[in-house]
């Protein structure tokens, strides 16, 4: 059953695509803080520097961000794994845009939207502790356990478990639209066959 109290801040357009609401934005607010008082508790007294990955983790990291407790640097990596108009991994992760600065001896929290397979986080993890990081952990807001190829992958930090359904909203996109969307659901499939 659709759940329209949570359409109030979507378009008209987008709304009539939307088969339904999976997280809405109170649940991901109350969530997320949740998550930002245990990261921040994990990370007293060490350097950490939030690695945002682009573009899909921005609305989520904003809003942890809000919620730390403990002081810490920006950055952002883009990687992509998709090709524009698809549902499905490519399975190759193409680096788009490196940090801005030399994470050697820091603390490295990777912020992403979503583990699906868990192929972009491995790279990443592997890429960024050959840069001589202090640590590297992972923080995702979803996490779709049933498609993971990816093996021995930790993730330190899960919002949600997210059923194996394409996903958008909070950050993250078909075809660079939805990510504006207050909460996270799931498109009909003539939204995107
Ligand atoms: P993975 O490498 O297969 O784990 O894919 C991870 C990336 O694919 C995520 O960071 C998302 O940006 C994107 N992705 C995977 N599933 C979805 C989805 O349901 N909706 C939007 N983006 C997705
Ligand atoms: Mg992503």
């Amino acid at each position: 059953m659709l759940d329209c109290s949570a359409l109030v801040n979507c378009p008209n357009e987008w709304a009539g695509k939307i088969e339904r609401v999976i997280f809405t934005e109170t649940q991901i607010e109350k969530r997320v803080k949740e998550m930002a008082l245990q990261i921040s508790k994990d990370y007293e007294g060490k350097p950490l520097v939030a690695v945002g990955i682009l573009t899909g983790a921005v609305v989520f990291m904003t809003s942890l961000l809000k919620y730390f407790l403990v002081p810490y640097k920006l950055d952002f990596m883009m990687v992509s794994s998709y090709a524009s108009k698809s549902t499905k991994s490519s399975g190759s992760v193409v680096l788009k845009k490196d940090l801005g600065h030399d994470p050697a001896g820091k603390h490295i929290l990777i912020i992403e939207d979503l583990i699906d397979t868990g192929g972009t986080l491995t790279w990443l993890r592997s890429y960024l502790m050959s840069k001589k990081c202090a640590s590297v952990k992972l923080c995702t807001l979803l996490d779709k356990k049933e498609r993971r190829t990816a093996e021995d992958i930790v993730v330190d930090y899960v919002g949600f478990s997210c059923p194996d359904k394409f996903v958008v909203g909070y950050g993250m996109d078909f075809d660079e639209q939805y990510r504006c969307l207050p909460f996270v659901g799931c498109l009909k499939p003539e939204a995107y066959q």
